[in-house]
């Protein structure tokens, strides 16, 4: 019978990342738009720990900095003398009837469950480490196995005889065991080795000698375990997850025109039959509904489009509701607070923010809408523009039910265009336009007979 001991999660994070050559700590280069220790820290979360240490180093105050808001202790290392001493660092923090998991701010992709499984074999008092056979296991800890199969120690790529190093089961790093086994093993590592440092991985062979089982467990797929370390790897690891998103989409019936070529950096719950063009990136949380098609070359973070939309290429939509069956684009931009009711058509070159426009009303060419609540079937004329600003301060625009702007026409807000008004093109309105009636503000229009135009001097 397992005991259900609580959980204390160490992630290693102190090292430099020299071979990213870069100002910005490794741990906090982002995969889909994320630091790389957010990703660890999210995935540890999802395993309720009690504990939550992260061991910083180099950059510590950016690292704290950027995950501020993140609810973890920060464990300094000061000098990294080797991984066993990274999580020594912890120690102090821990209480000993707990289960220790160790991470690595470095390795993004590992899946909860494949950890929840290596806690459920350190369950019986076993320590767990997580390995993987690899064709190329150049660079790795090697497993190495007695003759029964019994893990015996794991032996570095730089202390490893030619024989071990052809061992190609590999450490993964990760691995869970009782703490207060573990800070027995630990206080007792040696820094007698080729690299000089306190090895983490030494603490198998000191279980052994406790005749403590060492069990292994082993990831679903490679890139779970898969460390960053330049920014090649970087790229290769941003690759092999976006096409894993896309993969998961596809099965869920979206298609995508070339599935290399978009981006997820968020969260996306799409509906059924949707279509998606090249270039497309998805930030944030986005809910995409059924029957909506999504040009190429598109932003779209933290938006909601409802079913039948259709965005034509090159929009930008941020923080913004898009009601059933509107037509948003080519090259609109629909700025935070948007609410689009539905049915609506929103053309090229117009930007909204912050406005509410309801169903059926159209702004097809060349506007700006700002704070501006809007009721149905309204027409706003090409270059409509809503002045806002006053310098100083912000101000509301109310354009009732199938009202309609001429071309060219400036409303200075605070203004109201009543229901069903007509605002005659190149107006520029200040008062409030009646209900029904057409207004207009440009002087008549004049002919002057005789005039001619003026000639060049020679
Ligand atoms: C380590 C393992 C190796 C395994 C490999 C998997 C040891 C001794 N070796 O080797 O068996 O195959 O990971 O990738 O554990 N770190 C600290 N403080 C330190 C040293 C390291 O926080 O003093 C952090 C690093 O920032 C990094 C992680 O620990 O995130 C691993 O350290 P690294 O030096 O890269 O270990 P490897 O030599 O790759
Ligand atoms: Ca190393």
């Amino acid at each position: 019978m397992s005991t259900l001991l609580p959980l204390n999660v160490v992630v290693l994070a102190a090292g430099a990342g020299t071979r990213m050559k870069s100002a910005l700590p490794k741990v906090l280069h982002c995969l889909a738009g994320k630091p790389l220790l957010k990703h660890v820290i999210d995935t540890a979360q999802l395993l309720k720990p009690t504990q939550l240490c992260v061991v910083y180093g180099h950059g510590g105050d950016q690292v704290r900095d950027l995950l501020a808001q993140t609810t973890v202790l920060w464990v300094e290392q000061a000098q990294q003398l080797g991984t066993g001493h990274a999580v020594a660092q912890a120690m102090p923090r821990l209480p000993d009837e707990a289960i220790t998991l160790v991470l690595y701010g470095d390795v993004p992709l590992i899946k909860d469950q494949t950890l929840a499984e290596l806690i459920r074999l350190a369950s019986d008092g076993s320590l767990a480490v997580l390995t993987l056979h690899l064709q190329n296991p150049q660079g790795y800890g090697r497993i190495v196995r007695n003759v029964h199969g019994e893990v015996e120690r794991i032996v570095e790529e730089k202390d490893a005889s030619p024989a071990q190093k052809q061992i190609t089961e590999i450490n993964t790093g990760m691995l869970a065991v009782q703490n207060k086994k573990l800070r027995g093993w630990l206080s007792q590592l040696k820094n007698n080795n080729a690299q000089g440092e306190y090895y983490l991985t030494d603490i198998i062979a000191l279980a052994v000698a406790d005749g403590v089982t060492v069990r292994t467990s082993h990831p679903a797929d490679e890139s779970e375990v898969l460390g960053v370390n330049s920014r090649n790897q970087l790229a290769q690891l941003e690759r092999s997850y976006q096409r894993a998103c896309a993969e998961q989409y596809m099965q869920q019936g979206v298609t995508f025109l070339d599935p290399a070529r978009v981006d997820f950096r968020g969260e996306v719950v799409f509906g059924r039959d949707v279509t998606v063009d090249v270039n497309v990136v998805f930030s944030g949380r986005v809910v995409v509904g059924n029957n909506v098609s999504i040009g190429a070359n598109c932003s779209i973070s933290d938006a909601t489009l409802a079913d039948g939309v259709e965005i034509l290429p090159l929009c930008v939509i941020e923080q913004a509701t898009v009601g059933a069956n509107s037509r948003v684009g080519p090259y609109s931009r629909l700025r935070p607070g948007v609410i689009l009711a539905g049915d609506n058509h929103i053309g090229n070159f117009v930007e909204i923010k912050n406005s509410q426009i309801g169903p059926g009303s159209k702004v097809n060419h060349l506007s700006y809408v700002g704070d501006t609540q809007m009721g149905g079937k309204v027409n706003i004329g090409a270059g409509t523009i809503t002045a806002n600003y006053d310098g100083a301060n912000k101000h509301q625009t109310i354009i009732e039910d199938n009202a309609s702007t001429g071309s060219n026409s400036v409303l200075v807000a605070p203004v109201t265009i009543g229901k069903g008004a007509t605002i005659g093109a190149g107006s520029v309105i200040t008062k409030t336009a009646p209900a029904g009636k057409l207004t207009l503000t440009r002087s008549k229009q004049v002919t002057i007979d005789g005039w001619q135009r003026p000639t060049k001097k020679l």
